[in-house]
Order: C-alpha cells, then structure tokens, then sequence
C-alpha cells in the first residue's frame, strides 16, 4: 500500500510525473483540457534517461517518484512518460489503488488507431519502450489487423533535453532513425506516433524526414481527456465559476496553479521545460527534491 490511503478530494492536485521536461507536453495539453485543476509536476531529471535502462530500474523509480506526490496528496496520478507508463503502470495502479492512475500508452495507441487508415502504423520511441512492445499489444488490442513498425529513438530525447530540436544535429538524428519508414515504399506507415512525451518538440524535423503521407500524433490530447473522463466519472473534477460569471479578461486563460519538482538542475529545468510547457518557468518556482 502507497502513502496515501484516505479517499481524494476534487480540490486536490493532479500528480504528473516523467523522467525529465518530456511530460510537460502532455501537461500542456492537461492545463488546456482541464483550467481549473492544479497540477504537481516531477521531473525526476536526475536520473534521466529512463528509456535506456531495464525495466526493474524504471519500476523502481517510478514508485518512488510516484510515493513523492502521493504523499504530497495528489488525487490523480498522470504517468507523463511513456517509458515509465510501458513498465510500470500496473505495479503503480496497484499501489495505488484508491487514486486514478493514468499511462499515456493507451491514449496513444487510441490517437493512432483513430487517424490511420492502412493500419500500418509506426511508433517512435525509447528503446525500452520499443522493446518492452506494450504499445504494439495496445495497438493490437484496438485495432487486430494492425502491423506495427517500432523504431528506438534513444538520442531523441537527449537532443529534446539539450534544446536541440531544429538544425542540423536534429535533421540527421531523425534522418537516420527514420530511414526504414522512407525505405518502406508503398508499405510505409500513413500514421506515426510519438511515443516518448519528448519527442512532440521534435515533430517539425521529423516530419521533415518522414515527408508527406504519413500523419503524425502524439498521446497528449487522448491522455488529458482520458484524464477529464476519469476524474468526472468519479467526482473529482474541481469545480470552477461557469464561462458566462468569469470576468472576460481570465476566459481564455489557464487558471489552476502548477507547482515543479525536480530531482537535479532546477534552472535547467526551468529553460528546457518552458519550450515544452509552451509558457514560462520561473526557476525559483522549481524544488529540487531527493528521492
Ligand atoms: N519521456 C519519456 C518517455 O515518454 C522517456 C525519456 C527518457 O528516456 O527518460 O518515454
């Protein structure tokens, strides 16, 4: 049993977590789906990489990352981090079995099998994630007749961590990565998904690589309203003023509050982190914690 074992309260937070800035995409897309909700984010950015390590380590530290926020009385846990929701989803919904715990995989495998019409789909991720195949057996649950093509994309999420996502370095990674979708012909893939919350900074260059006819997606939108639905389905959406009683000024505007963990380099995390966040970060806004 995790630290938290009293019932949660639609007042409380929304826990993300991933192992570095890549989550912030898929809290993007939550502040957006969800204004009135706070969020405590963890970047557990000093032991970052995830996607290259087994998947016994990464279990580990995502129980660990995950008892921070629940101790911190969250009341939804969100698993920004596709490595982390590949190995770990079903040890940390067991833990935690009195909160909702999200994964982004299923809400991925959902976005791809919606907009492909071929079904040859191809997923772009960590090597641990690729290898683990728990986005193939998703894909496969949803849509049988599937053939799905996994491509391990380590350096991706150094390049996204460093800010390098355009120019030179960037178009030759995703050039030699992506050789085997321009080599596929008339069998390519018509649909690829991201499937590393670090990757969606990338997307101009890999479009560019992969050229036109092939859809690109990511699991951000299908996870933030798997998310709404959850939350509604057991009460625990936050209430806010309607629409109509908000002053004109503040309509369009996220208003929840957003708190960052960070297991190392807080001012880093706050550059990186805004580009993904698509708003500012403050680095005095970010604790560094130890786990
Ligand atoms: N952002 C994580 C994911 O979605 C992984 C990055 C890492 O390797 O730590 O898979």
């Amino acid at each position: 049993m995790g630290p938290a074992s009293q019932a949660p309260r639609a007042t409380r937070p929304i826990g993300v977590f991933d192992s570095g800035v890549g989550g912030l995409s898929v809290l993007r897309a939550l502040r957006s789906a969800l204004p009135g909700e706070d969020f405590l984010y963890l970047g557990d950015t000093a032991r970052l990489p995830y996607g290259t390590k087994s998947e016994h380590t990464v279990v580990r530290y995502a129980l660990q990352a995950a008892d921070e926020l629940v101790g911190r009385e969250i009341k939804c846990l969100v698993i920004a981090c596709n490595t982390a929701s590949a190995a770990a989803l079903p040890a940390l919904q067991e833990r935690y079995a009195e909160l909702p715990v999200i994964g982004v995989i299923e809400p991925g495998a959902r976005a791809a099998c919606a907009g492909s019409v071929s079904g040859r789909i191809a997923v772009l991720g960590t090597e641990s994630t690729v290898q683990g195949g728990a986005y193939t057996r998703s894909i496969l649950r949803l849509r049988p007749d599937a053939q799905v093509l996994g491509i391990a994309c380590s350096l991706f999420v150094a390049l996204a961590e460093e800010g390098w996502t355009d120019g030179a370095v960037a178009s030759a990674a995703a050039a030699r990565y992506l050789t085997p979708l321009r080599a596929a012909g008339p069998a390519a893939p018509d649909m690829v998904v991201l499937a590393c919350t670090h990757f969606p900074v990338l997307e101009p260059v890999i479009a560019a690589a992969v050229g036109p006819g092939m859809r690109i997606v990511d699991s951000a939108a299908t996870t933030a309203a798997a998310v709404r639905t959850e939350l509604q389905r057991r009460g625990l959406l936050h209430r806010v003023a309607p629409e109509a009683a908000r002053p004109v000024a503040s309509r369009d505007a996220p208003r929840g509050r957003v708190d960052f963990l960070a297991t190392d380099g807080p001012a880093r995390f706050a550059s990186v982190g805004s580009r993904f966040l698509g708003e500012p970060i403050a680095a005095d806004e970010v604790e560094l914690i130890d786990l």
